[in-house]
């Protein structure tokens, strides 16, 4: 790959005569990353604010583009001619396709392009290049050559949880296009809300468009809040096709999402003879997975097929998704004309009635020249012929598929949610849960090791996803997504061999995408300048460090000893300064720090240090943790912080087996007094408590001796356990599956735990 590239490097230096020796290999401004970057320190200057632009071989659309953003984000005046200019274009032949080239001459700036696509993409870049001193705008002299990765480079929106304006999707499909994003998964219709007009049936928007009530506040927060305020909207097919056309003048495809089997409480409560049981239900006003699906008899069927008749001719993309996830299959169990669909046509049991369902839309999009896309659920009883799958439930979904040779776009949510948690900080907006810091989604690559070079063709790309239970306003919609769809639009369209590391790439956010971003007023979240807390196990007990951004950092440390009620010490602490506590004689205290103020970003950070003698006790696990839940891994349940509650994704340490094992080494043989362990109860993310803790202790890790068993709380407390020891072993028997009636029944629920807090004398 390296060749190529470079023979496609040196067929753009010799197509334009560049001497590349004048130019060094440095930093990229550009996000993504560029193939190719050279350049010096000497500069093509933008004087007087203007920029003289040849219009020859510029596509109209584009010029206004350029023209429109040097203006509004630069206040850079253009001055379009047909003869001469400062900026020229040309399109160019044997080169891959989309891609392109700038050479930044001191007087001339070249952009060759291989198609309109990559003429588009330069010109973002183009917009990336420019930089401002005290004199005025500059560009670096050099020469950049580039391509993508991925043919898909997704972000989505959900509409329904939260509407947001044709006005406003048109502001997130422009931030996508600023970052080479090229496909814009439109999530139309859900339970709370169906948002695009169906002429044959009205009554989708009239009624299904609309909720009296919403939930405020986390749904896992008991009682649960709702502002009673009736609140909706939808797009008529005329703005659809309106927001189509622009995302288009934006090398950005489309893809319309109608939900089926599940997800489909809008359109029941607007037309519920397409249910199982026929009652007719409001549009709910809270989240979560409803038993109320379509019906699979087909009535309904006809009726879906109608809606998709109407969605096609609205979106020139060759891909329709039809959703496919969380269908729980309760009422098709008991519904006759569901059961006389599966004896009719043989299929074994409800999955394969699901797949049966979407085959029959596979046939109908395939019959009218479209690909059906689904989510990983798809698979479940047999995947449609011609389905391409999107994989969201990790990776797993996704490998089967491409194993089965189809078609896949990877979006993971342990990489690709961006409605998870970005930070721990404590001034956190309010998120689902999940925790996907800048640096997680930074990591994604789409390809999964496991498949062969055959299989890994099937990979089209990746994609995040905007889910907005918790994302009522554009605002906090663009906190999100920025800045990790800048690490994303590394993983699609960089070569993961060749991007750079994750520090280079903060560098590069710091220093030119920060400002960049700053130009169109987007509020991206600064999360990675708050400091984080970094625990390290010493002999003594921990070592804390606190790191942001910079290495330069440096925070003001006040420890607070909650028990005294009095600061305890006030410090200034670098990156590399640690704070020692010890188990002996340092708790309970609570340490608050605050950070250095960097490009004015600053913030005060509270982070608790509760538990007392435990600290840095080494502990293995028997019983894997999840990758998904592991923050801190080994040391999570002995590094002093506590999960808290409500959970915020970080800290607590995640399991999903039946029985989980783990033995603690307490260094030296000693005389146990209480031991507590914290679990976490948060049903409406099937996270529950466990049933049974046991605790086994021993002197010398080979013969166990058996405490009590104890039923479980959130705070499982062994009192006076009174036992001399110097192995603490734990044995957890799991909740099998979460009950009837509650979100994700029959599923094996999660187990969270953090912390291990173990007296002694
Ligand atoms: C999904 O997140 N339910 C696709
Ligand atoms: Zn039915």
């Amino acid at each position: 790959m390296k060749k190529i590239i470079f023979s496609f490097f040196v067929i753009f230096c010799l197509q334009t005569n560049l001497v590349l020796s004048q130019y060094k290999t440095t930093d990229c401004p550009v996000i993504p990353t560029p193939a190719s970057y050279v350049a010096s320190s000497e500069t093509f200057d933008i004087s007087d604010k203007t920029l003289q632009i040849n219009r020859t071989n510029l596509p109209k659309e584009i010029e206004k583009y350029l023209v429109k953003n040097l203006k509004d984000a630069f206040s850079i005046q253009t001055i379009i001619s047909d003869n001469s200019g400062e900026v020229i274009f040309k399109p160019q032949k044997n080169v891959p396709e989309n891609s392109y080239s700038i050479d930044i001459r001191e007087s001339v700036i070249t952009i060759s392009y291989s198609n309109e696509a990559s003429c588009f993409y330069a010109i973002n870049s183009f917009l990336q290049l420019i930089q401002k001193n005290d004199v005025g705008y500059y560009i670096n002299l050099g020469f950049l050559m580039d391509y993508p990765k991925f043919e898909w480079r997704g972000l989505h929106l959900d509409v329904s949880r939260h509407f947001y304006s044709v006005d406003e999707v048109k502001h997130f499909i422009d931030l996508m296009a600023l970052y080479k994003f090229n496909t814009f998964h439109w999530h139309l219709t859900d339970d709370q809300g169906w948002r695009i007009e169906i002429k044959q049936f009205p009554k989708l928007t009239e009624i299904g468009a609309w909720r009296d009530s919403t939930l405020i506040g986390h749904y896992n927060e008991e009682p649960r809040k709702y502002e009673h305020k009736r609140v909706g909207g939808f797009y008529t097919q005329e703005q659809i096709k309106d927001v189509v056309a622009y995302a288009q003048k934006r090398f950005i495809s489309v893809i319309p999402e109608i939900e089926m089997p599940g997800h489909s409480r809008a359109a029941l409560a607007a037309y519920p003879e397409y249910s199982c049981t026929g009652i007719k239900q409001g549009v709910p006003g809270i989240w979560g997975i409803f038993d109320d699906i379509y019906c699979s008899k087909p009535e309904t069927i006809s009726f879906l097929q109608k809606i998709l008749d109407e969605v096609i001719p609205l979106f020139p993309s060759p891909y329709v998704h039809i959703g496919g996830d969380e269908a729980p299959k309760t009422r098709w169990h008991t519904c006759p004309r569901c059961q006389k669909v599966i004896k009719e046509n043989g299929l074994k049991d409800e999955h394969e009635l699901q797949s049966y369902f979407i085959r029959q839309m596979d046939v109908y999009l395939t019959a009218k020249g479209k690909k059906l896309i689904g989510w990983d659920e798809i698979l479940e009883g047999g995947l449609s012929p011609n389905a391409t799958v999107m994989s969201w439930r990790g990776s797993d979904g996704g490998i089967e598929a491409a194993k089965q040779n189809h078609d896949v776009v990877m979006s993971p949510n342990g990489y690709c949610y961006f409605d998870h948690y970005q930070s721990g900080n404590t001034g956190e907006p309010l998120a689902i849960g999940g925790f996907l810091p800048l640096e997680k989604v930074y990591q994604f690559n789409p390809v999964p090791e496991q498949l062969s070079a055959d299989q890994r063709r099937h990979i089209l790309g990746g994609q995040a996803n905007l889910w907005t239970e918790y994302i009522s306003t554009m605002e906090k919609l663009e906190y999100m997504t920025y800045p990790r769809a800048l690490a994303l639009s590394q993983s699609l369209w960089c070569d993961n061999t060749k991007k750079p590391d994750y520090e280079t790439f903060k560098k590069i956010f710091i220093k030119y995408q920060m400002p960049f971003l700053d130009r169109y007023k987007v509020n991206y979240s600064k999360a990675i300048f708050y400091a984080k807390m970094e625990i390290t196990p010493n002999k003594q007990g921990l070592a804390l460090r606190f790191k942001g951004a910079e290495p330069t950092d440096s925070f003001y440390v006040t420890s607070f000893n909650t028990d005294l009620q009095k600061n305890i010490d006030s410090v200034v602490m670098k990156s590399n300064d640690s704070l020692v506590l010890t188990r002996e004689n340092d708790f309970p205290m609570t340490i608050e720090y605050t950070v250095t103020p960097y490009n004015n970003v600053s913030g005060i950070n509270h982070f608790s240090i509760e538990q007392s003698h435990s600290i840095g006790f080494p502990i293995e696990f028997k019983t894997p943790f999840n990758p998904k839940f592991s923050n801190r891994g080994n040391l999570a349940l002995v590094d002093g912080v506590k999960g808290k509650r409500p959970w915020k994704g970080d800290e607590w340490l995640g399991f999903t087996k039946d029985t989980i094992e783990f033995t603690v080494d307490l260094i030296k043989t000693r005389q146990l007094q209480n031991v507590n362990l914290g679990f976490l109860s948060a049903n409406g993310s099937w996270i529950y408590l466990p049933e049974t803790v046991q605790l086994f202790v021993s002197t010398d890790k080979t013969s166990w001796s058996e405490l009590k068993k104890q039923a479980v709380t959130e705070e499982t407390f062994f009192q006076e356990v009174n036992k001399k020891a110097r192995y603490l072993k734990v044995v957890v028997i799991s909740k099998d599956k979460i009950p009837v009636g509650s979100d994700g029944e029959g599923n094996k629920p999660w187990t969270f735990m953090d912390e291990i807090e173990i007296e002694y004398e």
